[in-house]
C-alpha cells in the first residue's frame, strides 16, 4: 500500500488557464498536498520541453498537472516513470500500444501522442505536467512540430483519461528503479537506432546508435569511432534515412 494519498484529490478543473503547470506550481508553493491535480479544457500559455510552447484545441487533449511531494531518492527516475504511467493509462483508453522516445515522449506508431514536462523544487515538490492528444485531427496540429503527432482517438475523453492517469501515476511514482528501468527498456523506441543529439552530453552534439538507458536514466549512445557516451538531458532526434 502506498503511504501517499491517491492522485486526483483534490482536483481543480479550469475552463481556460495559462498553463496547468503554472497553476499547480502556485498551489505547490502555497502548500497544496501531494496528489493535487489541475486540469484545463484549454491553455493559452501551455509549456513544452526546451522552452517550447504546447498548444491543443479546447477539449481535445488532456492537459494535466499533478503535485508530488516531498521528493526523495526514490524519485530519481521520475522522468522515466511518468511516461510509463502515461503509456498504461493510454492503453486502457484504446486498443493501442505505446512506445517511448527517451526521455519522456509517448509514441503510437512512431507519432507523438503525449509529452511530459516535470518542473521541480527538490526536495519540496515536483509538478508533473502531462499533455495527451485525445481527439485532435491531423490537420489541427501546429505546422512547426519537430516530430509527427497523433491522437489516441477511439472516443477517448479527457475525463476518462484523467481517471486512468490518476490511477497509473499513483502506481508509477512509487515504482522501484529496477522496475522503471526494466519497463522502460521494454518500451524503448530508440534502442538500436541511429540518433543525433544536441546538448546534455560529451561531446555536446553528435550522432551514434542508441544503446538503452543506464541506471541513472541517461541515454547511452554507442559512438561511431568506438566507445559510448551517456546523455543526461538535451535533444535527441532520429537520424533520417
Ligand atoms: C513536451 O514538450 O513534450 C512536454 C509537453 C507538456 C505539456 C503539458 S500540457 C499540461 C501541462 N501544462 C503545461 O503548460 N505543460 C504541460
Amino acid at each position: 500500500m502506498s503511504e501517499r494519498p491517491p492522485f486526483g484529490r483534490p482536483h481543480r478543473h479550469l475552463r481556460l488557464t495559462d498553463s496547468t503547470n503554472e497553476r499547480a506550481r502556485a498551489l505547490a508553493q502555497a502548500g497544496s498536498p501531494s496528489g493535487t491535480v489541475v486540469t484545463a479544457d484549454e491553455q493559452d500559455a501551455g509549456r513544452g520541453r526546451h522552452g517550447r510552447a504546447w498548444s491543443a484545441p479546447a477539449g481535445a487533449a488532456l492537459l494535466y498537472s499533478a503535485i508530488l511531494r516531498p521528493l526523495d531518492l526514490r524519485h530519481g527516475l521520475l522522468p522515466l516513470a511518468v511516461p510509463l504511467a502515461v503509456c498504461e493509462a493510454v492503453e486502457t483508453l484504446a486498443p493501442v500500444s505505446c512506445r517511448l522516445k527517451w526521455p519522456n515522449d509517448v509514441w503510437i506508431d512512431e507519432r507523438k501522442v503525449a509529452g511530459v514536462l516535470i518542473e521541480a523544487r527538490p526536495p519540496d515538490w515536483a509538478v508533473i505536467g502531462i499533455g495527451i492528444n485525445l481527439s485532435i485531427a491531423d490537420g489541427e496540429f501546429p505546422g512547426d512540430l519537430r516530430w509527427p503527432a497523433a491522437s489516441v482517438g477511439h472516443g477517448a475523453t479527457p475525463g476518462a483519461a484523467r481517471e486512468a492517469l490518476d490511477a497509473a501515476l499513483g502506481r508509477w511514482v512509487e515504482a522501484s528503479h529496477e522496475v522503471v528501468l526494466g519497463k522502460f527498456a521494454e518500451r524503448d523506441a530508440l534502442r538500436g537506432r541511429e540518433v543525433r543529439w544536441e546538448g546534455g552530453g560529451e561531446p555536446p552534439s553528435g550522432a551514434g546508435v542508441a544503446a538503452g538507458v543506464d541506471e541513472r536514466g541517461n541515454l547511452v549512445v554507442d559512438l561511431p569511432g568506438g566507445g559510448s557516451t551517456a546523455l543526461g538531458s538535451g535533444e535527441v532526434s532520429l537520424r533520417p534515412g
